[in-house]
């Protein structure tokens, strides 16, 4: 069967990681999270003393960003790619509050999102990738078969991450923190200069606030069916 591209966009923690990864493991495709990217370059201008407060050196990362390796690794045990920020498996440190506190600063910068642009449209040149992020359908894969964008009410999102930060061991982050936090970077992902996040206008609307993660995934290897179909 001819391998396609499949983007999925969408506002922050609405699931669509995984989402995007349950259909790779199911269809066999490469699962790339677009946003690891910008969370690892996020890391490392934090670890890098980049970062004074919410002020960043742009100027120095501009001369550090041919430094910064993102890679991805399949992990075995989970059957998903781990971020590696160069060398180092860093899946875990980019999930933090303080790096999504921070991470919003970073992705509207222009040269980042060139250099991640250039990345993952090399990760996409074989086909047969699960990519999800902000502007995958839009300025990444413009071309892509399938484009799904996907939303749901905010404080749904909220409870589903806050659940996720606790399974994780953060006791201490607040629901309304994580609330905040989501609203606000719903707000600089709509709004930033550089590729904001809009649906494409070939894009399928997934609104998931009341669905089951299975429900989704009927959905999704639904339309997926019906494209590799259309296509062959
Ligand atoms: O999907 P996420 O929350 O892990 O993404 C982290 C941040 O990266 C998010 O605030 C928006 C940004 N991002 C982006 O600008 N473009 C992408 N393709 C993916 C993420």
């Amino acid at each position: 069967m001819k391998k396609i591209v499949i983007a999925i966009d969408g506002f922050s923690s609405n699931g669509k990681s995984t989402m995007a990864k349950s259909l790779a493991k199911e269809i066999k495709y490469i699962y790339i999270d677009s946003g690891a990217m910008y969370r690892a370059v996020t890391l490392y201008c934090m670890e890098h003393g980049l970062f004074s407060g919410d002020t960043l050196d742009e100027r120095r990362l501009h001369n550090e960003i041919d430094n910064v390796k993102v890679e991805f690794h399949l992990n075995k045990d989970t059957g998903t790619p781990d971020t590696h920020l160069n060398g180092e498996n860093v899946e875990s440190k980019i999930r933090s509050m303080e790096v999504s506190s921070k991470v919003s600063i970073v992705s509207a910068i222009s040269f980042v999102r060139r250099a991640m642009v250039a990345l993952q449209q090399e990760m996409g040149k074989a086909k047969g990738i699960v990519m999800d992020g902000r502007d995958i359908g839009t300025v990444v894969f413009p071309d892509a078969e399938l484009k799904v964008f996907v939303t749901a009410d905010a404080e749904i999102r909220a409870r589903r991450r806050f659940d996720e930060l606790r399974s994780k061991g953060d006791n201490k982050t607040t629901f309304d923190e994580v609330l905040e936090n989501l609203k606000t970077r719903d707000y600089l992902d709509q709004t930033r200069a550089e590729s904001p996040l809009v649906k494409a206008d070939d894009a399928i609307l997934l609104d998931n606030s009341y669905m089951t993660i299975d429900e989704q995934m009927q959905w999704l290897l639904q339309k997926f069916k019906q494209i590799t179909t259309l296509n062959e």
